[in-house]
């Protein structure tokens, strides 16, 4: 086994998950208006999509989930982390739930409590269902109390099996990409106008978490997606461009959750939250654990003054890339001290569970097994930065890559590859990579070692 790099011991007493979501995986994705979401909306439009791919049938997953929960029983995982899409649950995003959905979602669940994997579902994978965007989406308060309502739907029937829950992923890439700058769905343009987004999806996670407690949930989060800035050059430009990224990206997103307030827009000249009598309140005390997502640290330096906003994204100068270039970074120990700074600001962190982390890197796209040392590398490497973070005292208690196998990248399409599994995608036919074997043998060892 390669141990994680800089260390000599794997991090004791972590517990081990994979991770995948509905729709980069499911296929079958529905043909007419009803149970549509915003993906399926956003694919269509002509260019969107890099490689003009359809996610169909993606990794079949709908069809076959045994094969899924097959490899990840053959990881040893603790928990598997999928995703639910609302949209097939709730159709129209009102109503009763879907009783073919949530027969399959049950099926799912005991396909995995059947193989000892503890099934860790993720509420919102960013399918809204199409109709609730045609409301106004995230940009609707309302929009809150229809997520709460498709939450009750799934612990009503899931319940009695599930204990822990994801609410939300990566509020803030719906934010930023999805409502900021148009490059996911729903693919709108608003700039710092789709601030008001990040509120309501809180507030949305908040009242999930409610109606989750109110039928037994254990524990409920959401998982944020962080990343650690950093200004290009030593100037007071680039600091303040830095310090307006850090707070759009992870401060708007984790200050209401571990401290019950938002950080002062206003100094920095944004607007300020929609925030009515009680929400803080009920953001603030709605998570059991913290979860992070990890892939890179972002560089920014001052935009010109032509610019709309004011930072730009450059390239972290002297240091590795994974299979997206430039855009994604390899430093490890960005992720440490992303740890480390999080638990400085707030003491009383509740248990923090990595929720994603991984990487592509260019690999064939016919059935091969892949020797893919590269990744390795990075989950050894990442995994000893969490492990170093612990030893300094943060409270990290479980750890997911991402992913499971190999699935559609979003705008990105089947082009990059984050799997332990290689996933030919015109066969269906999944093949362990070295990094399969790899991980299987950190959990085994990790468990022999407690
Ligand atoms: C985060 C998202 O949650 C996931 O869906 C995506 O595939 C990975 N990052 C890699 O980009």
């Amino acid at each position: 086994m390669t141990p994680a790099s800089s260390r000599s011991s794997l991090p004791s007493g972590l517990r081990w998950s994979a991770a995948t979501s509905a729709f980069q995986i499911e296929g079958s994705r529905p043909t007419g208006i009803s149970g549509r979401s915003i993906w399926d909306d956003f694919l269509e439009r002509p260019g969107a999509i890099l490689d003009g791919s359809v996610a169909d049938p993606a990794c079949d997953s709908y069809r076959h989930p045994e094969a899924d929960v097959a490899l990840a029983a053959g990881l040893g995982l603790d928990r598997y982390r999928f995703s639910i899409p609302w949209a097939r649950v709730q159709p129209d995003g009102l109503g009763r739930g879907d009783g073919v959905a949530l027969d399959h979602y049950s099926h799912l669940v005991d396909l995995l409590l059947d193989a000892g994997v503890v099934p860790f579902p993720t509420l919102f994978h960013w399918e809204m269902p199409s109709r609730i965007e045609a409301g106004g989406g995230w940009l609707e308060r309302d929009t809150a109390e229809r997520f709460a309502d498709y939450a009750a739907i799934v612990a009503d029937r899931l319940g009695d099996r599930v204990q822990h829950w994801y609410t939300l992923n990566e509020p803030a890439m719906t934010t930023l990409q999805g409502y900021a700058v148009g490059a996911l769905a729903p693919g709108k343009q608003l700039l710092f106008g789709a601030l008001p987004t990040a509120h309501h999806q809180l507030l949305a996670h908040a009242r999930a978490a409610a109606a989750l407690r109110e039928r037994g949930a254990a524990s409920v989060g959401l998982v944020n997606n962080h990343t650690w800035v950093l200004p290009l050059l030593d100037t007071a430009d680039d600091h303040r461009a830095a310090a307006i990224y850090d707070l759009i990206h992870n401060r708007v997103f984790s200050e209401p959750l571990l401290a019950g307030s938002y950080p002062d827009l206003e100094a920095l000249g944004l607007p300020p939250m929609p925030v009515q009598d009680g929400d803080l309140e009920a953001i603030g005390r709605s998570i059991d654990f913290y979860g992070i997502n990890f892939y890179n640290p972002t560089t920014v330096t001052a935009a010109g003054e032509e610019s709309p906003i004011p930072f730009d994204i450059v390239p972290t100068p002297g240091v590795p890339v994974t299979g997206f270039g430039p855009e994604w970074p390899i430093m490890p120990s960005a992720l440490h001290d992303l740890l480390i700074d999080l638990h400085a600001r707030h003491p009383q962190l509740p248990p923090v569970i990595i929720g994603e982390n991984g990487a592509s890197f260019p690999e064939p796209d016919r059935a091969a097994r892949v020797d893919d040392a590269d990744r390795i590398s990075y989950l050894a490497d990442h995994i000893a930065a969490v492990g170093d973070a612990i030893d300094a005292g943060v409270p990290v208690e479980e750890y997911t890559v991402w992913s499971l196998l190999d699935n559609w990248e979003w705008a990105d399409g089947y082009t990059q590859r984050f799997g332990l599994v290689h996933v030919d995608f015109d066969t269906g036919e999944r093949t362990p990579k070295a990094s399969y074997d790899w991980y299987r043998e950190v959990i085994a060892s990790s468990r022999a070692a407690v």
